[in-house]
């Protein structure tokens, strides 16, 4: 199936999303004015809201990049992230805030939050574009949140269908109504 032949329901338009991540940004450079902020971009769903973001920061900060990989697995109630590239740059001592596209589950941030920790990270905080909370299998809430949506697949601005949309400038549903 692809998605090119169904409905595509906009869910925030590129003007939304602009002005969101302004307030963000303006949000996030109070919050870490005196702080030593690392921003850590979760590949590649957030490659883009990461870009976003990090413009709108007044504050000095440094960015890394990490890539997760999910498997849900059918005997576990939890499914398990693997590391595929981490954060190549030493954290220790450091203000971190993690930046994805989407809280579906919480399993990915759940375990990146520790991970990073772990890294003896002074903080351990984040930023995601899209909250789910419907659909959470643990308990964990993003610290900035852009929007918070219901129980849709959304695609667009860095999120993918198939690895493909993710170019598209702004967050839609898919419907199963044809075009
Ligand atoms: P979680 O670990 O279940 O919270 O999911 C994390 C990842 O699943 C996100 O970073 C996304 O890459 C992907 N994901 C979850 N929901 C959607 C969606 O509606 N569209 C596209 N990707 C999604
Ligand atoms: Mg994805």
């Amino acid at each position: 199936m692809d998605i090119a032949n169904k409905k595509w329901e906009t869910l925030c338009s590129k003007e939304d999303i602009a002005s969101r991540v302004e307030e963000l940004g303006r949000q996030i450079s109070q919050d870490y004015e005196h702080k030593k902020l690392f921003v850590v971009s979760l590949l590649k769903g957030s490659f883009i809201f990461a870009s976003d973001i990090v413009r709108s920061i007044s504050v000095p900060v440094k960015i890394g990049f990490m890539t997760t990989s999910s498997y849900e697995d059918k005997f576990e109630s939890k499914g398990s992230v693997s590391v595929l590239h981490d954060v190549k740059e030493d954290i220790e001592g450091y203000d971190v805030l993690i930046v994805d596209d989407i809280t579906d589950s919480g399993i990915t941030m759940n375990y990146v939050v520790e991970h990073l920790k772990a890294k003896k990270a002074a903080s351990v905080k984040s930023c995601v574009l899209l909250d789910k909370p419907s659909r959470r299998a643990v308990d964990y809430q993003a610290d900035y949140i852009g929007f918070t949506i219901e129980d849709k697949f959304v695609v667009g601005y860095g999120l993918d269908y198939s690895d493909y949309y993710r170019n598209i400038p702004y967050v839609f549903a898919v419907t199963d109504e044809d075009r």
